[in-house]
C-alpha cells in the first residue's frame, strides 16, 4: 500500500528530476498526455500548465494515491489502472512515467510496445531510479536475506529492476525511436533529524522502497527490521554539519517518433 503523505516526504528533492525530465520534451501542441504511475497528482497537474491544450490522464495502481490525486484533479482526470495493461489511446502524442517503471517487471518490452503503438511525432519521457546498488538499498537486501525475514521478503528485494541509460538507449534506437538518455546523480543535502527522531535517508526510504518489506511482515517483525536497518544507515549515512548527504543516481530517457 501507498501513503501518499509518507511518500510526499522530501516533496522539493524528488520532483526535481519530473521537471528535469518535462523540460527535454520536444512536443509543441499534443493532443493528449498520460503520466503513468502519477502519484499523487501534484506533478501531474503541472502538465496542464506546460500544454494547457492537451487533455491530461494521470494513472496509478494505487487507489490511496489515485484518492489523493482526484480529490484536487485540477483540469487533470486521474484514474485507476495499471501500467502494464495500458494501451495508448490513438490522440495520445506524450507518455510522461516518473520513478514509476522500477516497480513494472516487463517493462522494457513495454517501452518497445508503446514505441510501436504511438502515434507519429510522439514523445516517451521516462525517468527511474538508478540506485539499486546504494547503501541503503545494499543494506535492505542484506537485511531481507537474514533467516528472520527471509522467507516472507523472497522475490521483494530486487537488485536489478532497471537498465543503464545506455540499455534504454539501446532498446529504443532498436526501435526505431530517436533516443536522448542521461545519468544525473543528486546530492540531496538532507536535514538532519533532532535527536531521538529517525535518520532522514531511513524516512526517505519509507516512502518508496521499504514499502513491499512493510507490507510483507507482521509488527514486531518490521519494528526489528526497521531498527537493524537505522543502525546501518546512520553508519553509511552520517551527519555532518547540520545534514545528511544522500546521492541518488537517476536515469534518463526521452523518446521520440
Ligand atoms: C515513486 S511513486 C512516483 C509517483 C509520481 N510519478 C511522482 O513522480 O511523484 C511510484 C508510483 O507508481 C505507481 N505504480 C507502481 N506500479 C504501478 C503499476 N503497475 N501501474 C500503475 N501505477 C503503478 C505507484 O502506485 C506510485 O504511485
Amino acid at each position: 500500500m501507498w501513503d501518499p503523505a509518507v511518500y510526499r516526504r522530501f516533496g522539493a528533492e524528488r520532483s526535481r528530476p519530473f521537471f528535469d525530465l518535462v523540460r527535454q520534451i520536444g512536443a509543441e501542441h499534443p493532443r493528449a498526455v498520460v503520466d503513468l504511475g502519477c502519484g499523487p497528482g501534484e506533478l501531474t497537474r503541472t502538465l496542464a500548465e506546460r500544454w494547457p491544450r492537451a487533455r491530461i490522464t494521470g494513472i496509478d495502481s494505487s487507489p490511496e494515491m489515485i484518492g489523493k490525486a482526484a480529490a484536487d484533479p485540477g483540469p487533470v482526470d486521474f484514474r485507476l489502472g495499471d501500467i502494464a495493461g495500458w494501451q495508448p489511446e490513438p490522440d495520445v502524442d506524450v507518455v510522461v512515467t516518473n520513478a514509476a517503471l522500477q516497480w513494472v517487471p516487463g517493462h522494457r518490452e513495454m517501452l518497445v510496445r508503446w514505441v510501436t503503438e504511438l502515434p507519429s511525432g510522439a514523445w516517451i519521457g521516462m525517468q527511474v531510479p538508478g540506485n539499486f546498488d546504494s547503501p541503503g538499498h545494499r543494506a535492505v537486501r542484506e537485511l531481507g536475506a537474514a533467516p528472520r525475514y527471509a522467507e516472507r521478503l523472497d522475490g521483494l528485494l530486487r537488485a536489478d529492476p532497471v537498465d543503464d541509460a545506455a540499455g534504454y538507449a539501446e532498446l529504443l534506437t532498436g526501435a526505431g525511436a530517436a533516443v536522448d538518455a542521461w545519468e544525473t546523480t543528486y546530492l540531496h543535502l538532507l536535514p538532519a533529524s533532532p535527536a531521538g527522531e529517525d535518520h532522514p535517508v531511513l524516512r526517505w526510504m519509507e516512502g518508496t522502497a521499504l514499502r513491499p518489506v512493510r507490507a510483507a511482515l507482521d509488527e514486531e517483525d518490521w519494528v526489528a527490521f526497521r531498527a537493524e536497518l537505522a543502525i546501518r544507515i546512520a553508519e553509511t549515512h552520517p551527519e555532518r554539519h547540520g545534514v545528511v548527504a544522500f546521492p541518488f543516481r537517476r536515469i534518463f530517457v526521452v523518446a521520440s517518433k
